[in-house]
């Protein structure tokens, strides 16, 4: 099987893991990143030391789905824990794959969901987010996008690369929507609890959704690999249980202990994420006014991204490499299908990130800017 490149991937190899690093990373969609001493040190402290190194069990150990679906609020019996939310893609495209059959899907989105749906065989039905309406994902976009081969549909809130943010009515409608058509709705909130205004209820206790959820964005620590999908369907839940053990066993031990840790003190690393993560938008905010000739935006509503856009339509790529000689990572918006864009990630870089914007449109502002 041939996958295509994975273009977000590239750009971030050839710059924020190169030798040196690039000096402002904005280009990821993460928050600040915690040490092991950092994240041991919360709390009182604690220590890993007595952890047995073998495997966990594949739907996850019983104190780490306690801990997530106390997080969540939800019965951890039905949580199953995977490695990160990629993979609990994975697992819900595998079972829901037959031959003939497709899948909903927002465009633009993170690049994976289609290019995973058309490696397990479906067929991809995009609903367009525009620019125009604030990249909104509404329930009748959704439902118009899907035919009688439908198997499942996914909305991504808060959504990346867009940072708009669904309501939790819109969500209740979709899903009792599609259980009328037999097709469970899958909601995406990896971004979740992180919002700019009206707070937004996670959606795992809503009939026929599945969430898919993780340990890598709000709560910041990409690094644990670990995620988890919320089943309440307990049938659907053991399949889940199987294509993990499947695909890749379980998670590391030691990665689990220090999960069940942070989200034990997942209230300083929330805070730690939403002081970054204000404090960068508002200075993004009076940025992208200062050069609002040159480039617009719909201002996120959660999550850590915005996808703004030049407004004379030219390809970002050329100008973010110029950025990014400048020391500054921006992402083009072609890793997303939308050349004319590119995404800026607000949460990742505690310091510096006003900085990063004076090199920005002093770029911006060359007459001879690509
Ligand atoms: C919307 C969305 N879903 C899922 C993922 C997968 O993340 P992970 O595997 O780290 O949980 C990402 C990562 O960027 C994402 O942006």
């Amino acid at each position: 099987m041939n996958l295509p490149p994975f273009l977000l991937d590239h750009w971030l190899a050839a710059h924020e893991f190169a030798t040196p690093s690039i000096r402002y990373n904005l280009a990821a969609s993460t928050g600040p990143k915690w040490s092991v001493d950092e994240l041991l040190a919360l709390g009182g402290g604690a220590s890993i030391g007595n952890v047995k190194i073998g495997y966990a069990p594949p739907e996850g150990g019983t104190r780490l789905r306690e801990a997530i679906g106390g997080f969540l609020g939800v019965d951890p019996d039905w949580v199953v824990v995977t490695t990160g939310a990629s993979e609990a893609l994975l697992i819900l495209l595998c079972l829901a794959a037959r031959p003939g059959a497709n899948v909903v899907l927002p465009a633009p989105a993170f690049s994976p969901f289609a290019v995973m749906a058309e490696a397990w065989g479906l067929g991809v039905r995009a609903y367009t987010l525009s620019r125009d309406d604030g990249f909104c994902q509404r329930a009748g976009a959704v439902v118009g996008a899907a035919d009688a081969r439908t198997v499942l549909a996914l909305v991504n809130t808060p959504h990346n690369p867009a940072g708009s943010v669904m309501p939790r009515d819109e969500i209740r409608t979709l899903a009792e929507n599609f259980a009328e058509r037999g097709v469970p709705l899958i909601v995406d909130e990896v971004y979740h609890p992180l919002y700019f205004g009206r707070q937004s209820p996670t959606a795992a206790d809503i009939p026929n959704a599945i969430v898919m959820g993780d340990m890598s964005k709000a709560l910041s620590l990409a690094g644990l690999r670990l995620g988890w999908l919320v089943i309440a369907d307990a049938a659907l839940r053991k399949r889940a249980v199987d294509a993990r053990g499947y695909f890749t066993i379980s998670s590391s031990p030691i990665l689990e202990e220090l999960a069940v840790h942070a989200l034990t003190n997942h209230q300083v690393l929330l805070e730690r994420l939403s002081a970054v993560a204000s404090a960068n938008l508002s200075a993004l905010t009076d940025f992208m006014e200062r050069v609002s000739h040159i480039v617009s935006w719909a201002r996120p509503e959660g999550g850590t991204v915005a996808f703004p856009w030049f407004n004379d339509r030219r390809d970002s790529r050329p100008f973010c490499q110029a950025l990014a000689a400048q020391g500054v990572l921006i992402a083009p918006g072609d890793c997303f299908g939308m050349p004319a864009h590119f995404r800026i990630g607000f949460a990742a870089q505690a310091e510096g990130f006003e900085d990063a914007l004076a090199i920005f449109e002093q770029v911006l502002r060359q007459p001879t800017a690509p």
